[in-house]
């Protein structure tokens, strides 16, 4: 359970909390406008810069913090394990008709069960069976206070810093009538689009791609760390309700519920329908398969439930499942085909990716010719030799997998296509690093592929900040062979820059000088610049700050760099093997012999809590005593032990006594755990 605020701030009459009110109304509209009308008002950019605003307000004055602020989506730290949750009412499952004709039998046995005359039609209320990951939100006063994992109906697990993540579920209900206690149920899903991104993402890390958008979800849900969710654009479709008190309206139908949900902002399904009888149910149920392949999102049938909540009482269950509905499944969008080659793509990263060539053929209304074989993990476990009759299959997946081999039909003469020992793009070995599923090219810097995308790493914004050197020119000069690896950028003369179309003198001089402006670049961005997996600008810049040059970062081993709080193992461990790989000593060696000569930025002195006092009390749950002290020493801050006028924070853990009364009684600024870490929190959203 998340802990309710131990103050919830009262809005005052200053012109911060009025600015921060406004912020918080306006992301909250700009919100609904992106992601329930999908009518998007502002950019990106303005909307982070709202965001900003919001966050640096609430950093200044914490004791404004209200749990339903925006900023409030992205959880502190991460949970060393989720807790049980028993619910209230058991979270049911579906009874599935496999045919269209088994919807016909579900109206005759319902109407057996009801005993109602032929002439009494019954509605139904037709939604789309979401193929994502069931959950129940727990509303109290109209806050959201909980959120659990269906588990296997009766004991789910809490998610509530996850659920918080899910852009379109509401911290806060509104309109009128807000109930005292809401339990709403629903489906979390990744939409189409964020889950090609996220595998797409994933093979080029190395790290195994999700077999399909219900498992991406339920991964992401089902992560102990909320900002690894906060990064997923997850959303969610409400379809019941479990208990319900104190609401001054009943619903009287499904359809009247789902209108009342949606009045206090709940997400819900903007394809469901109500219709009179079975006939326009099972019409329901062709129209949405026809239109199954043009959603957004993936949907696996129809629910059909009956409308009026009077006969689903009557109705009642039967085992796991209620009486009075039914998931009516589609047919799988499955076709055989000719596994005609194996094509080797090597992506930017240097992963190396085997791609199934097909006879073409077609599926869902499309001409599928290729289809990802993801890995040399999966060839294995599939069996899968050139020449193979396979089974091929989109599931939500616009790039169709393979799905089985139908090893009864070979012939004799299919071909196995073991992992290339060399790169086909620029014949370096391979290699599979340790704890990743993906074929690696070691060509590095020497690859093309690897060449394009790590200069234009190099020259970006928060790199070396080469201005006017963007990817088109970047691709010309590695098409005419005047750049082979990145210290080539500092051998550039205008004569160079004369082989380019449409480039006149006073272009090519800008060039060279901002090349040349970019030596002097801080030993951060360089850091960054070159590209190390898994090292981002604000490793670098901590990096720079520990090592103080780029010798001194070269030799450090995997012990000195895991010391240093914020890295880990695996990023130690890419840093290591980064200066460890000759390609890249040459290319830094070559660098610096260029004139490139990262300084070391002085450091910063004072930090954001400098001058600010602060004392804990009671028991806090996600860190120990000493960590919170150091984290608030680390910007600056003093910790003491009794509270006094002169504390500005203190700190509430649970049990807490009479130091808490007093920090009351002095009107000291007081802070849950949670606010309190949210104060270190530089995960962003
Ligand atoms: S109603 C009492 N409606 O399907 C009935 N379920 O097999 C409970 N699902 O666990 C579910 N879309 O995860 C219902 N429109 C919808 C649904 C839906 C997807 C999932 C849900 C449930 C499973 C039942």
């Amino acid at each position: 359970m998340e802990q309710p605020p131990l103050f919830p701030a009262s809005p005052t009459d200053d012109p911060v909390s009025r600015r921060l009110l406004q912020l918080r109304r306006q992301l909250a509209y700009h919100n609904r406008c992106y992601y329930e009308l999908d009518r998007p008002e502002i950019s990106d950019a303005e909307y982070d810069a709202l965001f900003r605003e919001l966050q640096a307000l609430e950093r200044q004055r914490p004791d404004l913090l209200t749990p339903d602020s925006p900023t409030q989506r992205v959880g502190g730290q991460p949970l060393e394990r989720f807790l049980q949750v028993r619910h209230s009412l058991p979270m049911l499952s579906l009874e599935n008709a496999l045919e269209e004709g088994a919807i016909l039998e579900f109206e005759q046995r319902t109407r057996t069960f009801l005993a109602l005359p032929e002439r009494h039609v019954i509605t139904y209320q037709c939604e789309p069976k979401m193929d994502g990951l069931a959950v129940e939100l727990i509303y109290r006063d109209g806050l959201l206070v909980q959120a659990a994992t269906r588990g296997d109906g009766e004991v789910g697990e809490e998610v509530t810093a996850n659920l918080r993540t899910v852009r379109n579920v509401p911290l806060r209900l509104q309109g009128d009538g807000v109930p005292a206690l809401l339990e709403v149920r629903g489906e979390v899903y990744l939409p189409l689009a964020a889950f090609q991104r996220l595998n797409a993402q994933r093979e080029e890390e190395g790290e195994p791609a999700f077999a399909n958008p219900r498992n991406a979800a339920a991964g992401s849900i089902r992560q102990l760390d909320p900002r690894v969710a906060a990064r997923r654009p997850l959303a969610m479709v409400c379809y019941g309700v479990g208990l319900l008190e104190g609401a001054p309206m009943q619903a009287t139908s499904q359809s009247e519920l789902m209108a009342q949900l949606a009045a206090w902002g709940l997400p819900v399904s903007d394809r469901q329908r109500r219709v009179a009888g079975i006939e326009q149910a099972r019409q329901y149920y062709r129209d949405l398969l026809a239109e199954r392949d043009g959603l957004p999102y993936e949907i696996d049938g129809a629910v059909l439930k009956v409308d009026d909540l009077r006969l689903q009482r009557e109705l009642g269950e039967k085992s796991r499942s209620p009486r009075w509905a039914v998931a009516c499944k589609f047919p799988p969008r499955q076709t055989e085909t000719v596994l005609e080659d194996i094509l080797l793509s090597v992506g930017r990263t240097g992963v190396i990716t085997p791609v199934a060539v097909l006879a073409p053929v077609e599926l869902a209304g499309v001409t599928v010719s290729r289809a990802t074989l993801h890995n040399w993990d999966e060839i294995d476990r599939k069996d899968v030799r050139i020449g193979d009759r396979v089974l091929v299959e989109r599931a939500g997946d616009v790039i169709p997998a393979v799905v089985k081999v139908l090893t009864e039909r070979r012939s004799g003469g299919e071909r196995p296509a073991p992992p290339p020992s060399y790169c086909p793009a620029c014949g370096a070995p391979t290699a599979r690093l340790a704890g990743e599923v993906a074929l690696r090219c070691l060509g590095g810097l020497a690859c093309p592929p690897q060449l394009t995308r790590a200069i234009i790493h190099f020259a970006s914004r928060d790199a070396m900040d080469i201005e006017g050197l963007g990817s088109k020119y970047i691709e010309q000069l590695l098409s005419l062979g005047l750049v082979k690896d990145l210290a080539d950028l500092y051998r550039l003369t205008g004569d160079d820059f004369g082989q380019f179309e449409r480039m006149g003198e006073k272009l090519a001089a800008n060039l060279l000088n901002a090349i040349s402006a970019s030596k002097e670049r801080d030993l951060g961005r360089f850091i960054f610049a070159l590209g190390i997996r898994h090292v981002g600008g604000r490793t670098a810049r901590i990096l720079a700050e520990r090592f103080g040059s780029i010798d001194q970062l070269q030799q450090a081993t995997v012990e000195a760099l895991t010391s240093i709080r914020d890295v880990g193992p695996t990023v130690a461990a890419s840093i290591v093997a980064f200066f460890a790989n000759p390609v890249n000593q040459a290319v830094v060696r070559r660098l610096l012999e260029a004139g490139v000569a990262p300084a070391v930025e002085a450091k910063k002195i004072g930090g954001r809590l400098s001058g600010k006092t602060f004392v804990f009390t009671g028991t806090l749950q996600h860190v120990t005593r000493d960590a919170a002290k150091a984290l608030v020493e680390g910007e600056g801050g003093n910790v003491t032990g009794s509270v006094s006028k002169k504390t500005d924070y203190l700190v509430a853990g649970s049990e807490a006594g009479s130091k808490l009364d007093k920090g009351r009684t002095l009107g000291v600024t007081i802070l849950s755990e949670d606010a309190f870490s949210r104060l270190f929190d530089r995960g962003g959203v």
